[in-house]
């Protein structure tokens, strides 16, 4: 959809994503600063809390790593009011066709009782103010103003490619039926389409203002998506129905027992020979220690993640495998193992009906 931002917005989108981009570079700084004080990655010790107690305190006293976590903080609690703030400025000029793109030809088949799960409950992911669903169009003001205009330069427009890349690595050819876990405002969902032009694709979230968003997305490129609102613990899908169910970039916001929930619906609804396929964030033992170390001060102490490290260190193909799965891999993509990506398959050799 066409829009403009007014000159205010624009220009505070603009300097908290130019801030996040230049302010990376202090990352090099403190880390050539402390390459001759701290311990050698093979002399660090593996366990978080350890890692903590030897390098935490050694960054902490270097001036640019303190300026990058003041730059990172501040960037995170701005983006939301800051996104907010811009968009009320041209409010009175998108809602009109914000509205019809939410309602035409298709619309989000609402919960009549959305779920809130406790994990929930006093967390603003991501430190976005208000959390998935805080303003009355949340999912504008995230997957276009936040996701898109902010987020996505700092990673030079990667965040799709990696997305389209976890469809692509799906162990299935020419599936009839699939079913997104966790779609927020479509990102994700956009790649599997493009991976699987001809696949129905259904996709669920908790958050009514994403769905919405995703909703316009797909109306407005004329993608006939069934988005619904649900939880991945219970999608209300019929037993054995899809090809391959999949997922991005959800698990790292869920605690184990919620993930090993999640993973039992998959199984359910995933039909017998099928495909269950998780992406996310890398795994804590893909890591070298120092590198660990930084993944998880960044997202699980300052990142407003407050299950990132829950997440990054469990392994999801056990979890997969207790949960009933014939088979099941966890592994990294490519030569930097990112995204981490959970194939597993359903025992069984039925095909979709
Ligand atoms: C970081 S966003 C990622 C979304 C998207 N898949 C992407 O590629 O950008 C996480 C999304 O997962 C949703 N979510 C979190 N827990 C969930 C659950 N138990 N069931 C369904 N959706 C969930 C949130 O509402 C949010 O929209």
């Amino acid at each position: 959809m066409e829009y403009a931002l007014h000159q205010h917005g624009r220009a505070a989108i603009e300097f908290l994503a130019d801030l996040r981009i230049l302010s990376d570079r202090l990352e090099q700084l403190a880390d050539a600063r402390t390459a001759a004080t701290r311990p050698a990655n093979a002399e660090l010790p593996a366990g978080i809390d350890a890692l903590h107690a030897t390098l935490t305190p050694l960054l902490e006293d270097v001036p640019e790593f303190r300026l990058l976590r003041l730059c990172r903080d501040w960037t995170l609690e701005q983006h939301g009011s800051l996104a907010m703030a811009a968009f009320e400025e041209i409010r009175d000029e998108v809602t009109a066709e914000l509205d019809r793109l939410q309602q035409q030809p298709h619309a989000v088949h609402y919960a009549d009782h959305p779920p809130r799960p406790a994990y929930w409950e006093g967390y603003e992911f991501h430190k976005s103010a208000g959390g998935w669903d805080g303003h009355d169009y949340m999912g504008f003001v995230h997957g276009e103003l936040i996701h898109r205009k902010m987020v996505n330069p700092n990673f030079a427009g990667m965040i799709y490619a990696v997305r389209k890349s976890v469809a692509a690595a799906a162990p299935v050819t020419d599936p009839l039926r699939i079913l997104e876990i966790g779609c927020c405002s479509g990102q994700y969902t956009q790649g599997i389409a493009e991976v699987f032009p001809d696949a129905r694709i259904s996709a669920c979230d908790l958050s009514a203002r994403q769905l919405e968003q995703a909703q316009r997305y797909a109306n407005e490129h004329g993608l006939n998506w069934e988005l619904f609102q649900a939880g991945g613990e219970a999608t209300g899908q019929p037993d054995d129905h899809f090809d391959l169910v999949t997922s991005y970039a959800v698990f790292h916001e869920l605690p184990t027992a919620a993930a090993a929930e999640v993973l039992r619906e998959c199984l359910r609804v995933t039909r017998p020979g099928g495909y269950t396929v998780i992406g996310d964030v890398k795994a804590y033992h893909a890591f070298d220690a120092y590198d660990r170390w930084k993944n998880d001060y960044w997202n699980q102490v300052h990142g407003g993640d407050p299950y990132w490290r829950e997440y990054a260190s469990t392994s999801l193909a056990d979890l997969a495998l207790a949960a009933g799965f014939a088979e099941a891999s966890w592994e990294g993509l490519g030569p930097h193992q990112y995204p981490f990506v959970l194939i597993a398959r359903k025992a069984g050799n039925g095909h979709t009906t």
